[in-house]
């Protein structure tokens, strides 16, 4: 079920856009402005889940969440390797990769799928696509995944083991438009058998919003970036203050919506070249029973 077309105006609109922001970063970064290349700089940044009715065999189990890798002029293949090695050092049971592997081509998508293939966890790593994946054609970018043997999830789950309990890992395709997420969320989700933990990839972090009628227990969703650019932080009951905040409905961090967890982390990489109180970042969930 593919609900993405893109029309050529809006491709070389962003395309033009893109132009100009690395540009400006590249004129900028080599007159140290700018001291850092994004991809060079990331934290770790951990968090406890605590589901209920969690089962004893999720407690303590934990998820790399890595997302909007954006590989390109930007966070270029050359700094993918210490973003591996971070992952991998983590050493989580399951690493959850949530879109925007790609920024606007498929030039770096060898060198991108390359890197993901180094990544390593017990009960396996999975990716979604968002919509810079489709910049380019994504068919190609399935393609490739397809070839390397990654676990690529298009509107489907896949039923795991762990400590002897069922856990589902799902994943749903950019969709574009919100209409589309509740289709693909629903079609994504129904299919899936009784388990004691479900999981959701979601590129577009307004996936939440369906998935409570299906059970999910934890959302990850990327896509915002953290509006990478935050004024003022949520700090004593003040909601923070950001360009995420004025574009998305869940801008960064965490959510709960009845009894549907949902994390939206910073991102590695960024739409363009400037981060502003809001880091990037590897986010690291453990599950707790409550
Ligand atoms: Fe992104």
């Amino acid at each position: 079920m593919n609900l993405v077309a893109e029309s050529d105006h809006w491709k070389s609109h962003h395309r033009l856009r893109h132009r100009v922001s690395t540009r400006a970063f590249n004129w900028l970064s080599r007159r140290r402005v700018i001291r850092h290349r994004p991809g060079e700089q990331f934290r770790i940044k951990r968090h406890a889940v605590a589901i209920a009715d969690l089962p004893a065999a999720f407690d303590g189990m934990t998820i790399a969440h890595l997302s909007d890798l954006h590989v390109g002029n930007i966070l270029r293949p050359d700094h993918l390797p210490a973003i591996v090695d971070a992952v991998n050092e983590v050493g989580a049971d399951l690493i959850a990769n949530t879109g925007d592997i790609l920024d606007h081509s498929n030039r770096y998508l060898p060198p991108a799928v390359e890197a993901l293939s180094q990544l390593e966890a017990p009960l396996g790593v999975y990716h979604v696509l968002g919509n810079h994946d489709y910049r380019d054609d994504a068919r190609v970018v399935r393609d490739a995944f397809g070839e390397a043997g990654l676990n690529l999830l298009v509107n489907t789950h896949a039923p795991l083991r762990h400590n002897g309990g069922a856990l589902a890992v799902a994943g749903i395709d950019w969709a574009g438009h919100p209409v589309n997420i509740r289709r693909l969320v629903r079609h994504t989700c129904e299919p899936i058998e009784p388990v004691d933990l479900r999981i959701l990839l979601a590129h577009h972090p307004h996936a939440l919003d369906t998935a409570v009628s299906y059970d999910v227990d934890l959302v990850l969703a990327g896509h915002t970036h953290g509006g990478q650019v935050v004024i003022r932080k949520n700090r004593g009951g003040r909601e923070s203050l950001g360009l995420g905040n004025m574009r998305w409905r869940y801008p960064q961090g965490h959510y709960v919506r009845r009894r549907t967890h949902l994390h939206v982390t910073n991102g590695v990489g960024g739409s363009f070249p400037l981060r502003f109180r809001c880091p990037a970042e590897i986010s690291v969930l453990e599950l707790r029973a409550r």
